[in-house]
């Protein structure tokens, strides 16, 4: 396949990935997050725009480059991700959620520091809002790709998540096969899909599977039968 090719396959698509982490505050100096770098949600807005698209990436608090030709906008917490995402959501043509969003934030963010006094402390967490499964109610031409971390029955919890939440296709990473440093020659990450596809992604670098989860999107958008 040619260059010229390549670019053809996303051409005129509009594109929305989410990336990265969120960060929830509980005073000025402390905070929630998780150990999301970004990477993936990076390397999907580089292969979108590879692939032709026109890509808006809607960015948590990560130490990455924007990639070249990428309209990146920048959030801190899980509100101000939904708030981009759904605004963004209406005229794009697929849509990748790979951002590690927090389920739950302090309860209350404090004003100034905190001071410590003896004895234990505890913090009130309430949920967050669910943005994939949002965007999965509001569906409607859109192509909606979901992520999902699972430690166990990664197919089967997958599965549900892509019903639940609407989905057109997820990609399920289990990360207790990287977490344990074991299992790094097998499958990494299943792909699976509306349609009924199941696919399991051999170890490869975050670019490729980026590519990979890309060209089923597009023939799939494209009408074709795989
Ligand atoms: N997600 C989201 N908003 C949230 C939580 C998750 O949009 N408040 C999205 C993530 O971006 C990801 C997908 O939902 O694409 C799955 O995230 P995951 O953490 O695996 O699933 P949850 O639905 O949060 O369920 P749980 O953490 O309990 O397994
Ligand atoms: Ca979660």
């Amino acid at each position: 396949e040619k260059e010229m090719d390549k670019q053809q396959l996303l051409k005129g698509k509009k594109v929305l990935i989410s990336a990265g982490p969120t960060r929830e505050k509980i005073d000025p100096v402390r905070y929630f997050t998780n150990p999301s770098t970004g990477k993936m949600g990076y390397a999907l807005a580089r292969q979108a725009k590879a692939l032709g698209a026109e890509v808006t990436l809607v960015s948590g608090p990560v130490n990455l480059a924007t990639p070249a030709g990428v309209t990146r906008i920048d959030v801190t917490t899980a509100e101000e991700m939904h708030e981009q995402m759904l605004t963004h959501f209406p005229d794009q043509d697929l849509v990748i959620k790979s951002a590690a969003v927090a389920d739950y934030r302090p309860r209350i963010t404090y004003d100034h520091k905190m001071k410590k006094s003896p004895g234990d402390y505890v913090v009130e967490m309430e949920r967050t809002r669910d943005i994939l499964a949002e965007l999965g109610e509001r569906k409607e031409h859109q192509y909606l790709i979901g992520f999902a971390a699972e430690t166990q029955e990664v197919e089967r919890y997958g599965r549900e998540k892509l019903d639940k939440k609407n989905l057109d296709g997820i990609v399920v990473n289990n990360v207790a096969d990287e977490g344990a440093g074991f299992g790094h020659d097998t499958n990494a990450s299943l792909w699976m899909t509306k349609s009924g596809q199941v696919e399991a992604f051999p170890l490869m670098s975050k670019d490729e599977l980026a590519e990979g989860i890309l060209r089923r999107a597009a023939k799939e958008m494209s009408g074709d039968v795989v």
